[in-house]
This record gives structure tokens, sequence and C-alpha cells, in this order.
């Protein structure tokens, strides 16, 4: 696939077919993001594939636990600003309601958002589950690097004719994710992702986010065309 087509089609993608995905495709999409960069080439990221038993299980012991919510769950670091503020907020409720909006969950309907959020722990789904981890003695930089490779896995995905959902929802519940893939407490999850075919019939996956446009992000200092 054209890597401007697989940058611009990639969604995140929340209801996934039951088709299975092989191990060789995981495989070869992993060997393919491995070409991430990353500073000085230490290539931070650790990366556990869950499919089958390991997949279900996590997936019923994280929804058990997202449903008794209790104060033992705590992201190891903090994603979201603890303050919110302009524009970030405003483009953070219009995703929010622009996804529930599509699904016809209306403001308040507590119920139907709590079934929704619920759906990040099946994996919406997906036949195979990721989860990305990296050793909290690297530094911020190390972050870049594997926020690249998590990127790049993506889109080898795309290139593969799969889809993916990354997915903070399961930071709160790395002592269970690492309990069940025996991973030692001291790595943090940096985020999990759901991988699979997408189920292209659900609503859910018709959503777009909008984007801002270039030039708002954008300053440009370059010489003007000569005449
Ligand atoms: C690190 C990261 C974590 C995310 N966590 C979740 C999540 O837990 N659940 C979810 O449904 N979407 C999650 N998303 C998806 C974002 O909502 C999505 O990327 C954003 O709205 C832009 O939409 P798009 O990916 O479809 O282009 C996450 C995205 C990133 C990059």
């Amino acid at each position: 696939m054209d890597v401007i087509k697989a940058l611009t089609s990639r969604g995140s993608t929340r209801a996934f077919l039951p088709d299975a995905v092989p191990k060789a495709t995981v495989a070869a999409i992993l060997d393919a993001a491995r070409f991430a960069p990353s500073g000085s080439n230490i290539q931070p990221w650790q990366v556990h594939v869950t499919q089958g038993t390991a997949r279900n299980t996590i997936a019923d012991a994280v929804t058990l636990a997202a449903t008794q919510p209790s104060a033992e769950h705590h992201p190891e670091y903090t994603y979201y600003p603890s303050t919110w503020y302009e524009p970030y907020i405003g483009r953070r409720r219009a995703c929010g309601w622009g996804l529930y909006g599509t699904l016809g969950i209306v403001k308040g309907d507590h119920i139907r958002s709590q079934a929704q959020e619920l759906r990040n722990f099946c994996f919406f789904d997906a036949p195979v589950g990721l989860f990305f981890f990296l050793d909290p003695k690297l530094s911020v930089g190390s972050w870049l690097d594997t926020g690249m490779f998590i990127q790049s896995v993506m889109l080898a995905a795309q290139g593969h004719g799969l889809a993916t959902c990354p997915q903070a929802a399961w930071l709160p519940f790395h002592r269970i994710i690492k309990a069940h893939l025996q991973i030692p407490l001291e790595l943090t999850l940096v985020c999990g992702m759901s991988l699979g075919y997408a189920d292209r019939n659900a609503i859910v996956n018709q959503y777009r986010p909008e984007r801002i446009d270039t030039d708002t992000f954008t300053t440009w200092h370059v010489d003007k065309p000569q005449p």
C-alpha cells in the first residue's frame, strides 16, 4: 500500500470480525515495524502479542475489574493533563461526542456509555491484542521512539489489510496484564492495541474524527518562491 494512502486511511477501529489473524501475519507486521527509528538505534520497545487463551483470559479479568471500580487500578503514567484547557478540551469533547453520536448514545446515558467503554476490554472483538511496554529507567526520548514504533505497527497492519485501535483504556489494569503475561512489574505499560479485520458494516467504524488544518499547527519560515 502507498504510504500516503496508509496514513490517511488508517482509523481507530472499534468493531472487528471474528476471523483469525495468522501468527505469520502478526510476525510480518512486527518485522516491518521494527524498522521504526529510535535515538541511537536503542529500539526500546517491547511488545506482547496475545491471542486465544492469553487474550481471552486478560479480556475476562480486566472486564471484571473494570465493572467493579476499585481504588487499586491506576495507570503507571498520566496520559492526559490533570487540568484540561482549550483548544485541547474542545477537541477531546468533539471526539468523544462524535463517537457516541455515531452510536446514538446521548449525553447522560451512563449505561450505554459504560458499555461502550467496556468494549475496549474485549479488544472490540479483535482476535489479537497487543501490549507495548517500556523500561522506565529509560528517558522521555524512548517514549517518542515507542510512539513511532506503535504507529509503524498500525501502518504495517494497514498494509496487510488489517485494522487496529490503539488503547490507553488498558493502562489502569497493568498489574492484571503483567500477572497474566508474567511480565516484570517494573516495566511500564505504554498502551494496548486491538488488531484484526475490520467489520466494515459496523456503524462505529464509520466515525472518522476531523483533523485541524495543517496551517493551524504549522508555522512556515521559508523563502518566498522567486518570480
Ligand atoms: C495512545 C492512544 C491511546 C488511545 N486509547 C484509546 C482507547 O483506549 N479507546 C479507544 O476507543 N480509542 C483510543 N484511541 C484512539 C483515539 O481516540 C483516536 O486515535 C483519535 O480519536 C483519532 O481517530 P483515528 O485514530 O480514528 O484517526 C487512542 C489513541 C492513541 C494514539
